[in-house]
């Protein structure tokens, strides 16, 4: 099992020694207004900021009309950056462009899915295929290759910001009939056949006359879909490379990064691993959109493991946050006492080794004049947030020896993108209550409870490494998917599935002969039909005694919801069954064995309760909570606890999410005397009690 494997990762990049506290610059701003980076410089220092995000929506100010560069400002900044001991986080500027791109070259904007060309505005607004947006960006990014590649500020590079979305234009059109013609071989026939086009007469009888999906036109070929999603995903990495090339030949130890958003369904993130050193992403929690914050940590939690994951768990980089409110969620809440700290940690904690934010300073006019901001617009360090963003930066400056560490993740849940994709698309069974994110993340949710390290994988990723894989609705089965997880249960490992799994290949064709299609063999089951109920119907399922160990309660019973399958043990044992319909008796929860591992089979949607009842089954049998077990008494509900480790440390970060103070027992006896435990922000020994505030935190550090 895991046991470790590679705990340590070293630093983000060869000259960063702390971790990263800083985050979205935008000097350019305040070119002409005298004293204000001199203020800048000041501020960033007092609030112990070590790195700053520049040049991410520069481009008219580096290059204000077509060839004429000036750099000027950019070189004071990176100047006062290096003097200053800061690290530069150098962005691209692709993501806005100047207004003479788009007038001169209009192929570079972006054209609709309704075929409507946009106009000049906005960001993100550009054609990845464009040849000329591509020209223009390279020679941009090899200037500033060339202009710094020797610089002592330049750390990182910040490709673009947050790439995303699609264009319908015709070189893009070009492109994907290119691509369509590499994955079928140049084979039309194939293609057809792969999106079953004979259905409602669709078939194409020349390349031509393939265009993307269009709401006043084929949107409900689902193969086609599928596939335009996945050369979007393939394009926009195209781009990718396209930037990065003159980076990687003027700059080659320069690690690159690109900053992802929270749960986006428009690209599939898994298939940029291999083209970026590290993994960023930008958090917007609405903390306070509920009356608690467990619910919102957990969702937060969960994208971070996400996000650790997509690189085998390598440090990520929490690239934006914000260190107040943001002016774009409906409701601008400020964050509450300790709840910036604590969200901060929490990044570090589930493994970043950077807590940035968007933004250093509010701007003064445009869209984001009232977004949170290091500095106000009363310009000055009086302020709460100030206090709040120094704080954090002074407890960062403690944590250098968490650098490089990873998280010991003995689990893992299967959270696919190209899944998503066809489940939004499938209709049929509960159209209105698919919920594929929501049922990932209620699986996820009594690991957050009882602090087990969970990575979030994709399906194509390997599982030799995890005791236990979940794969909630799996309702698509790549080639090589049930395989694998064949090999990881024959080997000893505990699969669990559900409802909406094996039922289709990868181009969405419905696997024939019986579903969970290629699970079925290792899950030992036939499902026949799946009922689907209406939002006010419930049916239960009642467990047969015996499944439920030392967690056994007098209620074995649970609620059903949304769907139910109605399923045939072939090899598999019958754990749970349906109480009520015409299918009551029949089969609910099943459990194959399987070579040396076990498949469970969950026919029905519960509530969490369930979750809680059934999880806790399998933590108890492969004693994932051993290492919390030995160190502390029950936790309170709503703490969080999490490891960070490599070889020769651990540090366990305590996080009370909770409105009130919380206290936290060690357990008795102590572990060995030999073993110290130290509050790395204090300095001081841990004694017999840990004592929480609201929202409060702790860092501590087991030294042997
Ligand atoms: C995104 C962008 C930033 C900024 C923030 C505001 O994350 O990358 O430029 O617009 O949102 O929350
Ligand atoms: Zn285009």
């Amino acid at each position: 099992m895991k046991g470790f494997v590679q705990m340590n990762y070293g630093p983000l990049s060869p000259n960063i020694t702390s971790m990263l506290h800083g985050g979205d610059y935008n000097p350019e701003q305040w070119k002409h207004y005298t004293g204000i980076w001199d203020e800048d410089f000041r501020l960033m220092k007092l609030s112990h900021i070590n790195t700053a995000s520049i040049g991410i929506f520069s481009w008219s100010a580096l290059e204000p009309s077509e060839g004429n560069y000036e750099f000027t400002w950019l070189d004071e900044i990176m100047d006062r950056m290096a003097n200053n001991n800061m690290h530069a986080v150098l962005a691209t500027p692709s993501g806005a462009r100047p207004v003479w791109l788009s007038t001169k070259h209009p192929e570079v904007l972006r054209v609709q899915k309704n075929r409507t060309k946009n106009l000049y505005g906005a960001r993100h607004n550009h054609c990845y295929t464009s040849p000329v947006y591509r020209k223009k960006v390279r020679e941009i990014n090899e200037q500033l290759a060339l202009r710094y590649k020797d610089h002592p500020a330049l750390s990182i590079w910040h490709i673009s910001n947050e790439l995303g979305g699609d264009c319908h234009c015709d070189l893009c059109q070009a492109e994907f009939r290119k691509w369509l013609k590499v994955k079928y071989n140049n084979d039309l026939t194939l293609l057809n056949n792969s999106w079953w086009t004979m259905f409602w007469s669709h078939t194409y009888t020349d390349w031509s006359q393939i265009e993307s999906p269009s709401p006043q036109g084929e949107s409900l070929l689902h193969g086609l879909n599928l596939d335009w999603k996945r050369f979007v995903t393939y394009q926009t990495i195209e781009f990718l490379k396209i930037e990065i090339e003159p980076l990687r030949r003027l700059t080659p130890s320069i690690p690159i990064t690109t900053n992802f958003m929270w749960l986006f369904e428009g690209l599939d993130y898994s298939k940029f691993a291999s083209e970026l050193d590290i993994i960023s992403w930008d958090a917007y929690p609405k903390w306070h959109e509920q009356t608690d914050l467990i619910d919102m940590a957990i969702q937060t939690a969960f994208n971070h493991d996400y996000f650790r994951s997509i690189k085998n768990g390598k440090p990520f980089m929490l690239m934006e946050s914000t260190p107040s409110t943001t002016n774009w969620q409906p409701v601008s809440k400020l964050k509450r006492p300790n709840v910036h700290l604590l969200s901060s940690i929490q990044a570090v904690a589930h493994g970043s080794d950077s807590v940035q934010y968007f933004q250093w300073r509010k701007s003064r006019g445009s869209s984001e004049k009232f977004h949170g901001a290091v500095i106000d617009h009363c310009g000055h360090e009086n302020t709460r947030v100030f206090k709040d963003v120094s704080q954090v930066g002074e407890a960062l400056s403690k944590l250098d020896s968490v650098i490089g560490t990873g998280v010991p993740s003995e689990v893992a849940i299967i959270y696919d993108t190209e899944n998503r994709w066809a489940i939004d698309d499938y209709q049929g069974f509960n159209n209105q209550r698919k919920s594929y994110v929501e049922t990932v993340i209620s699986h996820y949710k009594p690991f957050w409870e009882q602090n087990v390290p969970v990575d979030i994988i994709s399906m194509d990723h390997e599982l030799t490494n995890y005791k236990l894989v979940i794969a909630p609705m799996l309702y698509m089965v790549k080639p090589g998917v049930a395989e694998r997880i064949e090999r990881f249960v024959k080997s000893g490992g505990i699969f669990v599935t559900t409802y909406t799994s094996g039922l289709v290949d990868e181009n969405d064709l419905c696997y024939l002969g019986g579903f969970p299609g290629p699970l079925r063999s290792v899950l030992g089951i036939w499902v026949e039909e799946t009922d689907s109920l209406y939002p006010n119907e419930l049916n239960s399922i009642t467990f047969d005694p015996g499944f439920f160990g030392k967690n056994s309660t007098q209620c074995e019973s649970f609620p059903v919801k949304d769907l139910c399958d109605l399923i045939h043990l072939e090899s598999a044992d019958c754990l749970a069954r349906y109480d009520d319909d015409f299918y009551r008796g029949m089969p609910a929860v099943t459990v194959n064995s399987f070579g040396e591992g076990y498949a469970y089979y969950i026919a029905f949607r519960s509530n969490e309760n369930f979750h809680d009842a059934f999880y806790s089954e399998l933590i108890d049998k492969l004693a994932l909570s051993s290492f919390k077990n030995s160190l502390f008494e029950q936790l309170p509900s709503g703490v969080s606890m999490k490891i960070r480790q490599d070889e020769n440390n651990t540090f366990i970060f305590l996080m009370n999410f909770t409105d009130s103070e919380v206290v936290i027992n060690r357990k008795t006896p102590l572990l060995s005397n030999s073993i110290t435990i130290v509050d790395l922000l204090t300095l001081e020994n841990i004694g017999q009690k840990i004592t929480l505030e609201t929202y409060g935190i702790k860092v501590l550090k087991f030294a042997l």
